[in-house]
């Protein structure tokens, strides 16, 4: 089993929306995929317990019990845990970090993304996690998101595929569903599955 951890030392980057629709990605890809939701918040838990499917599994946990949880995906035969955090712990993002294979941080174009950004590849330095950035809510012209990407790839590793700001996302999760199966034909769904497949070939790697 892999563990994908989504984290951001700050709120609305993505990493909920990110988590769910990767964990959609990966079962219609046949991957088991167990989501695992350390934010109080549990957005992500909700949304599993609104969708009426065990399928991927959800589960909300606090960060003292993210190893049994993973031992307890493992034990189910998930192929992919993927690890839904919350914006101000750092003690459960190093957690986190710490069990991943690779955490991804996904970065919206802007300064103020950008700021937080360090801390969040500190809190991965230090947990020894391999990290990779990947852009969220692109605006799909103009030079914003080139230049959050240079910027971060003067310090981590850039995924080369993007996910740019569509409704889709949130239309789907209001219905319990991931985009891959809302719209599956949509520019959202190709972007999801693009993600899932450079990610999951990195997990291999
Ligand atoms: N690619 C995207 N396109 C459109 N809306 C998005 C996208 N990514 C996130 N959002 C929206 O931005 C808000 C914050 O996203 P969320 O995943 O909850 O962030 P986080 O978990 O990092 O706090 C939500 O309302 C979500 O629907
Ligand atoms: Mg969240």
């Amino acid at each position: 089993m892999y563990t994908l951890t989504l984290m951001a030392q700050k709120g609305g980057t993505g990493k909920t929306t990110l988590a769910i629709h990767l964990a959609v990605a990966a079962e219609q890809a046949g991957r088991r995929a167990a989501l695992v939701d350390l934010d109080p918040q549990a957005s992500a838990a909700g949304w599993g317990d609104h969708r009426g499917s065990d399928r991927p599994a959800v589960a909300a946990v606090p960060a003292a019990r993210l190893g049994d949880a993973l031992a307890a995906a493992r034990g189910h035969g998930a192929d992919l845990a993927i690890i839904d955090t919350a914006p101000h712990s750092q003690s459960a993002a190093l957690a986190a970090a710490r069990a991943a294979d690779l955490a991804l941080l996904p970065l919206r174009p802007g300064v103020l993304d950008l700021r937080a950004l360090g801390t969040t590849a500190d809190i991965c330095q230090l947990a020894g996690a391999a990290a990779a950035v990947v852009l969220n809510q692109a605006p799909p012209r103009g030079p914003l998101a080139d230049q959050a990407a240079e910027a971060a790839a003067a310090r981590l590793e850039v995924a080369p595929c993007r996910v740019g700001a569509r409704v889709a996302f949130q239309h789907s999760l209001t219905r319990g569903l991931g985009v891959l199966e809302h719209e599956p034909r949509g520019q959202a769904a190709r972007e999801i599955r693009a993600l899932f497949e450079w990610a999951w070939a990195r997990l291999a790697r």
